[in-house]
C-alpha cells in the first residue's frame, strides 16, 4: 500500500513539475521572434552569395537568442521601411545598425547600445577640394534613405541630396562621379574601402558624430527585456568580444549600459 502510494505521488508530482516548467518556458522564452534587417550593410548585416545572411549583427543576434533562450527568423526589409514596420508591429524587433536617436525613441524602443559608431564623409581619392563638413555646401551628396547620414546631409546649406536604397549604391554613385560626397556610417565605409571593394575613395572627416546602435522593438515591447537580458549575458560572457574581434580585428570599446 505504502509503496504504491509513494509511486503514485511521484508520478503526480513529477507530472505537475513538467507542466509548470513548460508554462514557465512558454511565458518568457521559447518564442520565435520576427526580426527585421536590411542586409546591405557590410560588415554588419549582408548576404552571402547563397543569400544566407552574415555579419557582425547577425552573429550578435544569434548569440543573444541562445543566451536568452528564444528563437527568431530574420525578415529582410529596406532600411526605410524598418521603423514603420516596428510602429505597425508587423515585426517583433530589428537589428540593422540602427542608430539610437531621441527622435526615433519617440515611436520605437531601443535595447542597450551594442555598437559604437558615427558618421563619416567619403569623397573620391583625387578630390582636393572637399576637406571636411564645412566644404560640403552646395555639393551633390549621396545618402541612404532614412538614415542618420541623410538627416545630417539635410542640414547642409544648398546641398543637392541624392537618396538611394542602400549605402553600397550611394558609394557606387560617388565612384561613378555622379556625386561629390557620401555621408554614411564610418565603420561601413571604412570596411568597404579596406576590403578593396571601393578603390578610389577616401574618407575626409571620420566621426562627424558619435552614435550608438541599438536593437529596436515596437514601443515598450515586452520582448525588450528578453533581448536586453541576452545582450547583457553576451557582453559579460565574452561572446560579444569574440564576435567583435572577428569582424573588426580590435578589442571592443566600452559601451554605455543604457540607451
Ligand atoms: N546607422 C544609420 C542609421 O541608423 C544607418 C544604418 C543603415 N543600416 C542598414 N542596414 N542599411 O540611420
Amino acid at each position: 500500500m505504502v509503496k504504491f502510494g509513494f509511486v503514485r505521488w511521484c508520478v503526480v508530482v513529477g507530472f505537475s513539475c513538467l507542466l509548470l516548467a513548460g508554462c514557465a518556458v512558454n511565458s518568457s522564452a521559447g518564442k520565435t521572434l520576427q526580426i527585421a534587417t536590411d542586409p546591405t550593410f557590410p560588415p554588419f548585416e549582408f548576404q552571402k552569395e547563397s543569400g544566407e545572411l552574415q555579419g557582425f549583427s547577425v552573429e550578435v543576434m544569434n548569440a543573444i537568442a541562445v543566451a536568452a533562450n528564444f528563437k527568431f527568423n530574420f525578415k529582410s526589409l529596406p532600411f526605410d521601411g524598418i521603423i514603420s514596420a516596428l510602429g505597425a508591429k508587423t515585426v517583433d524587433a530589428a537589428i540593422s545598425s540602427i542608430t539610437i536617436t531621441e527622435e526615433r525613441a519617440k515611436t520605437i524602443s531601443f535595447s542597450r547600445p551594442y555598437f559604437k559608431s558615427g558618421l563619416a564623409i567619403a569623397i573620391r581619392a583625387d578630390n582636393q577640394d572637399i576637406t571636411g563638413f564645412d566644404s560640403l555646401k552646395n555639393k551633390k551628396i549621396a545618402v541612404q534613405i532614412g538614415t542618420t547620414g541623410a538627416g545630417k546631409a539635410k542640414s547642409i546649406p544648398g546641398a543637392q541630396i541624392r537618396s538611394f536604397d542602400s549605402a553600397p549604391i550611394a558609394l557606387q554613385e560617388l565612384l561613378n562621379g555622379n556625386v561629390d560626397a557620401v555621408i554614411n556610417d564610418a565603420p561601413m565605409t571604412v570596411y568597404a574601402i579596406n576590403t578593396g571593394n571601393l578603390q578610389g575613395i577616401k574618407i575626409v572627416q571620420k566621426l562627424l558624430t558619435e552614435e550608438f546602435y541599438g536593437i529596436a522593438t515596437p514601443k515598450n515591447s515586452p520582448n525588450l527585456a528578453l533581448i536586453n537580458d541576452g545582450l547583457d549575458r553576451v557582453l559579460k560572457n565574452g561572446t560579444y568580444s569574440q564576435i567583435y574581434q572577428k569582424w573588426f580585428k580590435v578589442e571592443p570599446p566600452s559601451l554605455p549600459a543604457k540607451s
